[in-house]
């Protein structure tokens, strides 16, 4: 019922009388009251008037579902949100609920993390409010191996989304960071529930700073209201996102990653550029000649030899492609 009188007061330009909700409702005007207390208290703004009835004023900067799903219009991807105003990491409740058989779609997301967790056991400075903090559960018909892509698809429709939403481009720093101005200002982890031969679920995390302030984020990090001198809207940006995401999940079906890679390729921060990384303890160096159809990256040694990076971190060096 609170998503209906939500839904009626939206589409009221004026007062909605409690008299009318509770008819067109079939409720009494208690259940019409209490309603609005409980909207009032998720953040809503609603203003009462005696003989006039009920207006919205102000909805709340808030990851709720109501607020998520307003207009979204997707099938599948946040159709269901499990919403907290603290988490330890929202990763790890998205796995608990993919362990409990959710359906594929369901979205946690969180106003604050307290252990935000990044790739490779780093953490996710998660401040209150401020960023986008959430996860998604998976249900791919994908081999493990093949799954690995989902982290380069995400990073491409999150890349898509903030340019949709702000008009700015960040680059993909691979394989799935997002720069803009050469800092990072989203990150992507994915966790695997496998068996032998085929992925059970994934769950995919986004960490985004939308309004973060520079004194909040770590040194490399940057946020979208740093960049465009002012706060932004993070309910409209993950719709857009989900929009984004699920457009190119849905396609896997119908053409495989191949679009997603090729997208993926031409909003990197990567390719042609010099890079540095270590393997087995041993500091290389070379240049990133391209991403290979799997999603590795394909790096040109110093010593003329070509090799595949598949996993781990790369530090781009400074000079060349500005992020
Ligand atoms: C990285 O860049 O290392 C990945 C960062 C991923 C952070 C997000 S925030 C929402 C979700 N919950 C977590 O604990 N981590 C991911």
């Amino acid at each position: 019922m609170r998503v209906k009188i939500l839904q009626y007061l939206r589409e009221t330009d004026g007062f909605v009388s409690g008299e009318d909700l509770s008819r067109t409702l079939g409720v009494s005007r208690a259940a019409v009251w209490k309603c609005m207390e409980d909207l009032r208290l998720e953040g809503y703004k609603v203003e009462a008037v005696s003989h006039h009835g009920y207006k919205l004023v102000a909805v709340p900067d808030k990851l709720i579902a109501t607020e998520v799903q307003h207009g979204l219009g997707t099938r599948k991807f946040g159709c269901h949100v499990h919403f907290f105003d603290e988490i330890p990491s929202t990763m790890d409740e998205a796995f608990r609920l993919g362990m409990n058989g959710a359906p594929e779609g369901i979205i946690v997301t969180a106003e604050s993390q307290t252990k935000g967790r990044g790739r490779l056991g780093r953490s996710w400075v998660s401040p209150k409010s401020k960023g986008l903090y959430f996860s998604m559960l998976l249900r791919p018909a994908l081999s493990s191996s093949e799954a690995a892509r989902l982290t380069l698809l995400s990073a491409v429709a999150l890349s898509e989304a903030v340019e949709s939403f702000s008009g700015l481009r960040p680059l993909i720093k691979w394989p799935n960071d997002l720069l803009l101005n050469g800092r990072k200002l989203a990150g992507i982890l994915t966790d695997l529930r496998a068996e032998v031969d085929r992925v059970d679920f994934a769950v995919v995390g986004v960490g985004l700073n939308v309004n973060t302030l520079s004194k909040e984020l770590p040194p490399e990090g940057v946020s979208l209201k740093e960049v465009l001198g002012q706060a932004c809207d993070r309910v409209g940006l993950l719709r857009e996102f989900l929009r984004a995401f699920e457009k190119r999940y849905l396609n896997l079906k119908k053409q495989g990653f191949a679009p997603s890679l090729e997208e993926w390729r031409r909003r990197s921060a990567t390719i042609g550029r010099r890079v540095q990384f270590e393997e087995r303890g041993c500091k290389r160096e070379g240049v990133a000649m391209g991403l290979a159809d799997d999603g590795g990256l394909l790096v040109q040694l110093d010593s003329g030899e070509t090799v595949k990076r598949m996993a781990g971190d790369i530090l781009l060096e400074m000079k060349g492609k500005n992020a």
